[in-house]
């Protein structure tokens, strides 16, 4: 037990919810992942399931690990019933404020009240949701990076108000996940890693649409030239063009900063339903 963290509950099974759960119960603490569609559980389920048995193919984990891992993560529609026994909450639901702030005022009513609740946000700010609470001092985000169960890093982002405890326990649930703490002192949209990231994928954007280059060969210098393990375009396909989208937009939102506003080729991207990876098409085409 981890500051006597026993009981984790992730919020939504997406891409990210689902891979973060996964991590939590590797780590052999009892989770439940929570999502309003049952199908979205039940996909996020066979996935998971068959990531983690390829690690055990491949000897990156034993079976009896394994196993254990999947006895302890449960899949639920219920959100009120899934935490009202649980210590820390890591919200990993769409990329909207106002719906991340509902869903915190519920967590508020329902959770215990010794309970930590951050949110995996990328963007919107852990200030922006915890007025929704009576404990804006156990609110802070606790960012992780896609594909979750291989990003090592995860950035810890408290708010003015979050708590040192709050702190320190979110630190401590990191170390026990196995992540690396990439600690911020204070708040700033977009943290530190997809500032940089936003960089290098704006220079892409903008290399690409001024035709300097297809966008494949700005991804094949990326890789080759610097050894990213992916390119730029390849990159917003895997985290989803539409999150990418979503969080320039809530910059924008938040700073009214013009220099924040989505790319013009990703925002055609975006309306088109390109979203990359999950939807089939996106820079790239994927088979099924
Ligand atoms: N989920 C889980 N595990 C995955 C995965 C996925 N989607 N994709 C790959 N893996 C794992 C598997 O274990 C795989 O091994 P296996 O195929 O033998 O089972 C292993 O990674 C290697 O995969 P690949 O051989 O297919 O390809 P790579 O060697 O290129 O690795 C990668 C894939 C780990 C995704 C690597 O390309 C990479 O590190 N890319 C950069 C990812 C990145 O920058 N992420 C941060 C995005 S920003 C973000 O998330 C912030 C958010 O706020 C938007």
């Amino acid at each position: 037990m981890t500051h006597n963290i026993g009981h984790i509950t992730v919020i939504g099974a997406g891409a990210m919810g689902s891979q973060i759960a996964m991590v939590s119960a590797l780590a052999g603490f009892s989770t439940t992942v929570v999502d309003i569609s049952q199908d979205s559980l039940d996909r996020a389920r066979q996935q998971l399931w068959s990531r983690v048995d390829r690690d055990v193919e491949k000897g990156r984990r034993t079976a009896e690990d394994v196993e254990q891992a999947k006895d302890r993560l449960v899949f639920s529609t219920q959100q009120d019933e899934a935490v009202a026994h649980t210590d820390f909450v890591i919200e990993a639901a769409i990329e909207d404020r106002s719906i991340k702030r509902d869903i915190f005022a519920q967590l508020d009513k329902t959770a215990p009240a010794h309970a930590i609740l951050t949110t995996n946000s990328s963007n919107i700010m852990s200030s922006q949701i915890a007025d929704a609470t009576n404990r804006p001092d156990k609110v802070c985000n606790m960012h992780f990076f896609n594909p979750a169960l291989v990003m090592a890093g995860v950035e810890v982002v408290p708010h003015a108000g979050t708590s040192q405890e709050t702190i320190e326990t979110t630190i401590a649930v990191t170390e026990a996940f196995g992540k690396d703490i990439i600690e911020l002192k204070q708040e700033i949209p977009g943290f530190v890693a997809n500032r940089l990231l936003n960089a290098i994928r704006v220079e892409a954007l903008n290399l690409y649409d001024a035709g300097i280059a297809d966008f494949e060969d700005i991804d094949q210098a990326a890789r080759s030239a610097l050894r990213h393990p992916m390119g730029p375009f390849e990159l917003m396909d895997l985290v989803g063009i539409d999150v990418a989208y979503l969080v320039r937009m809530a910059e924008y939102e938040q700073t009214g900063n013009e220099a924040a506003k989505p790319h013009p080729k990703l925002a055609e991207k975006y309306e088109a339903g390109d979203y990359g990876r999950k939807t089939g098409q996106g820079w790239y085409q994927y088979a099924e």
